[in-house]
């Protein structure tokens, strides 16, 4: 069995969708709802709807993606009013929200308390695509000002997405924020922010916002997300659930982002390129992975990985 639960939600495929591609329009949302994803997950949106950056906005190499779109989204009010649309699918309906300020988190965060058919909410503390905008995940100060304000009146699991981490001291620093909070879970990681793809041929950048830099997903984030995955899967307070995202495309990647330490696998770049195919194929792999290895769950394997 792929099922997993995530802070008592519980979920019949471990496998679902990153919050991004595919997940803007109602239309969208429903076709992950048909799909064998194991939860619906929405676009982070803002307190207003959003045109989002200029297009060309997304490129696709053969080894990931490179994306810039600048949260376009229907608004907060789209989302929720999908959440009793996402009751015909016998899934979770998780929201992502990612406001341009900590004010419009907390606003939209109060809005949400007591709503029904919203199992959780994913708040974004690493989208690195707004001009202007740090990521509050590399600002640790501001992360904790703004989770003290979030849990004053969060009444839904909530989690957060964070950005990758690449220095030794920051995950430890980030750790001791988070475990200060009763997150029901952190999701590892959002794009590695600001690359820079580019076509010798025409000798231009390839997308057109912030000269062309835009957050990295696809095959080169796996070694990231996998660091990010493990140190926090040994740093957090073992409640806090971890949901692995980045490079996944095949049964093993997800398998490996459960043996670093993930309860569940989100699907970004892949899901873009594959649509919602993806996420049986990748159960079907996934599945046959376990069974040649002996694992009826994923809890068998969860979080084992050896050390040398
Ligand atoms: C966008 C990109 C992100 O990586 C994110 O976390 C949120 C929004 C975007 O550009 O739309």
């Amino acid at each position: 069995s792929l099922a997993t639960s995530i802070a008592g939600v519980s979920l019949s495929s471990c496998l679902y969708n990153a919050s991004g591609p595919l997940c803007t329009t109602a239309e969208e949302l429903d076709a992950i709802g048909n799909s064998e994803a194991g939860a619906i997950l929405s676009k982070s949106a803002t307190l207003e709807k959003r045109a989002g950056n200029p297009e060309p906005r997304y490129f696709e190499t053969p080894w990931g993606s490179i994306n810039s779109m600048g949260l376009p989204n229907e608004g907060f009010q789209y989302y929720l009013d999908y959440a009793s649309r996402a009751e015909a699918f016998a899934k979770p309906y998780i929201m992502s929200i990612s406001g341009l300020s900590h004010q419009d988190n907390v606003d939209m965060i109060k809005a949400l308390a007591g709503q029904k058919h919203i199992a959780a909410i994913e708040l974004n503390l690493s989208c690195p695509n707004v001009p202007g905008k740090p990521q509050t995940g590399y600002d640790f100060e501001q992360s904790r000002a703004l989770l003290q304000r979030v849990f004053e009146h969060v009444s839904l699991p909530l989690g957060v997405k964070l950005p990758p981490y690449f220095d030794l001291p920051h995950f430890d620093m980030m750790a001791a924020v988070l475990n200060d909070y009763p997150l029901a879970f952190v999701t590892c990681v959002n794009s590695i922010g600001n690359g820079l793809v580019i076509d010798p041929e025409s000798e231009s950048v390839v997308i057109k916002p912030k000269s062309g830099f835009g957050g990295i997903g696809g095959d080169f984030i796996k070694p990231t997300a996998l660091a990010n995955v493990r140190k926090f899967y040994t740093l957090l307070n073992k409640d806090i659930a971890i949901i692995g995202c980045g490079g996944v495309k095949s049964g093993l990647d997800a398998f490996e982002h459960i043996l670093c330490g993930a309860s569940a696998v989100q699907i970004g770049t892949q899901f873009m390129r594959e649509g919602t195919t993806c996420f049986s194929r990748i159960a079907r792999e996934l599945g046959e992975i376990m069974q040649q290895k002996g694992y009826a769950d994923i809890t068998s394997f969860q979080g084992k990985l050896r050390s040398l």
